[in-house]
């Protein structure tokens, strides 16, 4: 089966069995690499995903390389991912290197052309049975994936259906109050809002902004309808504390292998803690 598709599979059986499928933010190989091990050691489905400032940097072509090897070789199903995609043409340069699944995020633009950008993502994704991911609503929050401060960040139901009715994309981020980067405070989601847009609409729901949401609170959005976690700045904090304090240790003159081996598990641990949070752990 085609990558697209088996996300698409994913993400119904997760809807069905309770569970949301994590997807991780990677940097480099090597917190990648602690992604991938840790998705094989829980048996977990997960997604791997690029955002557009890691794709600017390595090329898609170097991002999708990572991408197709380890859906090859890994043990357990591993789905390559853009991550907030601002820009249709990132999107299509993604297809075109063979990404499964792409985000296009064109929710700062009024409904109308938001609409016309994911369907101009579906259109071109469609060949290759890609999975299409869209945003409806405000992610709050100051972050890689974007810097909203505003009130008006709820996503409002008829909004949800009608970019449904519109494009038929595949999967919706939803914003419900969630932030990207660390919380300032307890973050406060509105779980009404999200279970309206559940019952209006047959599309996976994603919830962005993991990082900083206490265990019960993804665990009720779950509940509540949602299918797909975002992780990403407890990743690559981790793993960038972990390499200054590695660093500190060894001193002068290190080897990048040595200090990279010392580093990489710590990686590991957190993103199988965050597997066990959305419940994705035994159900590769
Ligand atoms: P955090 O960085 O807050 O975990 O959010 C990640 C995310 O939503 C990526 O799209």
């Amino acid at each position: 089966m085609n990558n697209g598709d088996t996300l698409r599979k994913l993400l119904r059986d997760a809807d069905a069995k309770g569970y949301a499928i994590p997807a991780f933010n990677f940097s480099d190989i090597w917190d990648f690499k602690a992604i991938v091990e840790a998705a094989e050691e829980e048996e977990a489905p997960i997604m791997i995903a690029s955002n557009p400032l890691v794709v600017a940097e390595l090329s898609p072509a170097i991002c999708a390389g990572f991408g197709l090897a380890a859906m090859k070789q890994a043990k357990a199903p591993v789905i390559l991912h853009l991550d907030h995609s601002f820009k249709t043409e990132m999107c299509k340069d993604c297809i075109d290197e063979g990404y499964p699944s792409v985000m296009i995020d064109a929710s700062k633009y009024d409904l109308e052309t938001n609409i016309a950008m994911v369907r101009e993502v579906m259109d071109y994704a469609k060949e290759n049975h890609v999975h299409v991911e869209a945003e409806i609503g405000k992610i709050k929050g100051k972050g890689i994936e974007g810097d909203f401060k505003g009130g008006d960040f709820l996503a409002a139901v008829e909004d949800a259906k009608a970019l449904v009715e519109a494009t038929h994309v595949d999967s919706l981020a939803v914003g419900i109050g969630s932030a990207h980067g660390f919380y300032q405070g307890k973050p406060e989601l509105n779980f009404e809002r999200l279970a309206q847009i559940n019952a209006a609409i047959d599309t996976p729901l994603v919830l962005h902004g993991g990082t900083g949401i206490p265990k019960e609170d993804i665990q009720r959005a779950i509940k509540e309808g949602i299918n797909k976690v975002n992780v990403g700045t407890i990743i690559h904090c981790t793993y960038m504390n972990n390499l200054r304090a590695e660093l500190n240790r060894v001193g002068e003159n290190p080897y990048t292998l040595d200090v990279m081996k010392a580093v990489y598990p710590k990686v590991k641990e957190v993103v199988k803690g965050w597997i066990r949070v959305c419940m994705a752990n035994g159900k590769a």
